[in-house]
């Protein structure tokens, strides 16, 4: 019964995955401070439309065990501040439009964009990563985006995952070298523009002419300033149109485009390491809505780099099922068989859990855990050598 409320609640919502939101985030107190020596692990994520990529965090999160979420200080009208970071018991979210070089006003005298590199503080960014890296707390800029001005810096505590997503995250080549996995959230355009419809159209009232005279507006940047950021990544989920059935505009085909040759990071597979495969699973085992459901898992080339990507079209009826897809998984960095749907079904009510976004999500938050107990365990290891030297 539980199940089938969520699922309806699911369908109703209008709300992507992706989108920006802050809704169903407590405020978190209990932040974990970093055992002695230990190193935090970086990720990036680059995304389009700013930050709140919350329902992405709570996977993450979620993951490592911790259920704590929310922004830092509780946030606006819970008697914090306006603040863009995030925290839970193991990570912190940086939002990088903290590190906007003007304010909405100063943009509006240099003429520029939010999207144009000339208006981040890179050197900043620079320094900042890098002092949380080396254990250092930190005291980070606020942008406001309710008023768009720079609000008084917010202290910021070193955690064992440090994550900064924004639009700008591997520009830099010094902030990139202190990336450990990096991951970029690449929605088409038609995807856009059918979520962007959906929301400022059918919600808000905006004319078709004006959202599409909006996003026009903003292409050239976005070609010049965040896209080239792509051949960069590890990790990158692209959200497309289906391609089961031509005139349906809201089902998704995701894909999970992996690198190799990533250290610490094996890509997750379907049935067969290395192989290229389409999948349409048994509906007995695995059903779904019209227009059905397909995977895929392909080896290819993205910019130059040898990638394998793991595919999903369409969407599944009931989570529980998913299990089935999961058995046929290598590779997916899960505790214990079962442990992908598990986490899915514990996020039920987020924007994603019945299709590939939902899926993507978690194998990437389950690669980001793989990636933190590998690396904590080498820096175990070399610890207790230096130990073991110095007592010889
Ligand atoms: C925006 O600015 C007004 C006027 O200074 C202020 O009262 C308000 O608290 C600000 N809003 C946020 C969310 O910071
Ligand atoms: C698939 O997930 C997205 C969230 O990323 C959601 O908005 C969408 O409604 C889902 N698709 C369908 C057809 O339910």
């Amino acid at each position: 019964m539980k199940l089938s409320i969520s699922i309806v609640a699911l369908a109703a919502a209008t709300a992507s995955a992706f989108m920006p939101s802050n809704s169903g985030l407590r405020a978190s107190s209990l932040q974990m401070a970093l055992k002695d020596g230990e190193v935090p692990i970086v990720i990036g994520l680059a995304a389009d439309s700013g930050c709140g990529k919350s329902t992405f965090m709570r996977r993450v999160t979620s993951t490592f065990g911790g259920d704590q979420c929310g922004p830092l200080g509780g946030g606006f009208g819970n008697g914090g501040w306006e603040t863009n970071t995030l925290v839970s018991d193991m990570a912190t979210v940086i939002c990088l439009d903290d590190y906007h070089l003007n304010d909405r006003t100063g943009r509006k005298v240099s003429g520029l964009t939010a999207l144009n590199t000339a208006e981040q503080r890179f050197d900043l960014m620079f320094e900042h990563v890098k002092a949380l890296k080396e254990g250092k707390t930190i005291m980070k800029p606020i942008y406001n985006h309710v008023n768009g001005t720079l609000d008084e810096p917010e202290k910021i505590e070193p955690t064992p995952v440090i994550i900064i997503e924004g639009l700008h995250p591997f520009v830099d080549e010094r902030v990139r070298d202190l990336i450990d996995f990096s991951l970029y959230l690449d929605i088409s355009p038609e995807v856009k523009l059918n979520w962007k419809i959906q929301r400022d159209m059918e919600e808000r009232g905006h004319s078709l002419e004006s959202i599409m005279a909006s996003i026009e507006a903003r292409k050239p940047d976005f070609d010049a300033f965040i896209e080239p950021q792509k051949k960069f990544a590890d990790y990158i989920i692209e959200v497309l149109p289906t391609d089961l059935d031509p005139n349906d505009k809201k089902t998704l085909k995701v894909r999970a485009i992996q690198k190799k040759g990533v250290q610490d990071f094996n890509p997750t597979y379907l049935f067969d390491e290395g192989s290229t495969i389409s999948w349409v699973p048994s509906a007995d085992k695995l059903s779904s809505p019209a227009p059905g459901i397909k995977l895929a898992y392909t080896q290819e080339q993205y910019f130059g780099n040898d990638v394998s990507v793991l595919e999903m079209d369409g969407n599944f009826d009931n989570i529980q099922e998913l299990v089935y897809v999961e058995s046929n998984l290598g590779n997916a960095n899960s505790k214990f068989y079962g442990e992908v749907t598990q986490a899915m079904l514990s996020l039920a009510d987020s924007p994603g859990s019945n299709n590939g976004t939902g899926l993507m999500q978690t194998l990437a938050a389950f690669a980001i855990r793989e990636l933190y107990n590998k690396k904590a365990a080498t820096a175990k290891l070399a610890a207790n050598k230096v130990a073991a030297a110095a007592s010889a």
